[in-house]
């Protein structure tokens, strides 16, 4: 098939099974590669859906102004959505934003705006946010896709991620939460049309959305200092949270003994879809890799900023022994708190 634009490129990832002895015997856990969208994340869905739901919508029109708060890979999306359709793209972000990124956004002709102050949490979410809306009454017709609480983003995932999930051979699926947009709009899916499948969220200790407190992590993209309206709890059946340096072991020894590179939301994934292998009778579970290490190379694939973040390699023995211990959050904190 020839695809009339980039956009139309989005979506159908490959699957990949992983043989790893760290997978419970006779259980499959299988990886959604999400890294092979045009710009390597599974928030290219994401952008496609929030922008073909305005434009239809004429909330956004060819030659308008769409704005947008990100932490990175939502910001590329739509910078080349914005090429593809001709509209202008800002893009706000936060000190935390690699180079690589910002020329990213730039080459696709976007325009960039930095946040510098914390909010009160002790990151960035919060202020970037205040500043898109600052923006959007300064740019007058300017679209904000919210990406956390506007309902085109699970909607999307409902409509057409899901189909590619519940395509698979598999009784569960495990997914990161940032706004919730991704995981939640396919379990939604799941609930509605094959329930049989159990839907498992992923999240970075330290993040709010499951808990109470906010401190700040490392992983970017995943976790939050709130919950979204985008994370529907009601279709989550189980929740695992796992650290830093879990996640980030677990992309090295993927990339070390498997050669798939992936970033550190994708490192939480694998490691969460393990411990629900371990401690549950799900059999054959795929764990969606939200994006590629390439975005990570200066950061956690690099010795001198691992070292600079005192984050020390759990070896395969160890990285075992966390996965196999870990008790799922909802337990945890008893079902009632986490409203499930
Ligand atoms: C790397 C990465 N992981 C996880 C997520 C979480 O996805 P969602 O916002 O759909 O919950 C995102 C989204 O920004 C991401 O970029």
């Amino acid at each position: 098939m020839i695809a009339k634009n980039i956009a139309e490129c989005i979506g159908n990832t490959p699957v990949v099974e992983l043989k790893d002895n760290l997978i419970p015997h006779g259980k499959r856990l299988y990886l959604k590669l999400d890294y092979f969208n045009p710009n390597f994340s599974v928030k290219d869905r994401t952008a496609i859906g929030l922008v073909k739901a305005a434009l239809k919508e004429g909330k956004l029109k060819p030659g308008g102004t769409l704005i947008e708060s990100t932490s990175g890979n939502l910001g590329k999306s739509l910078s080349m959505l914005g090429a593809v359709y001709g509209f202008n793209v800002i893009i706000v972000v936060d000190p935390k934003i690699s180079q690589s990124l910002l020329k990213w956004y730039k080459a696709y002709g976007a325009k960039v705006e930095m946040v510098r102050d914390k909010d009160e949490n002790g990151g960035y979410q919060r202020t970037r946010i205040n500043r898109v809306k600052e923006l959007v009454q300064e740019h007058v017709g300017a679209y904000w896709p919210n990406q956390y609480d506007n309902p085109d983003n699970p909607t999307y995932h409902y409509f057409n991620t899901a189909k590619e999930i519940t395509a698979l051979p598999i009784d569960s699926v495990v997914g990161a939460v940032s706004t919730g947009g991704h995981l939640c709009g396919i379990g939604k899916a799941i609930k509605d049309k094959k329930s049989s499948i159990k839907v498992i969220a992923s999240d970075v200790e330290g993040s709010a959305v499951f808990r109470n407190s906010f401190t700040p992590y490392l992983i970017n993209g995943v976790g939050l200092g709130w919950r979204s309206k985008n994370t529907d709890i009601s279709v989550l059946d189980d929740i695992y949270i796992s650290s830093d340096q879990e996640a980030i072991s677990m992309c090295h020894l993927l990339a070390k003994e498997h050669g798939i590179m992936i970033g550190g939301s994708g490192g939480l994934v694998v490691s969460s879809a393990l411990s629900w292998l371990h401690n549950s009778n799900s059999e054959s579970a795929v764990a969606i890799i939200p994006d590629t290490g390439i975005n990570y190379l200066d950061q956690f694939y690099d010795e001198d900023w691992l070292n600079s973040k005192s984050i020390t390699l759990l070896d395969r023995e160890r990285l075992n022994e966390e996965i196999k211990h870990k008790k799922s959050d909802s337990v945890l904190q008893g079902r009632e708190k986490v409203n499930i």
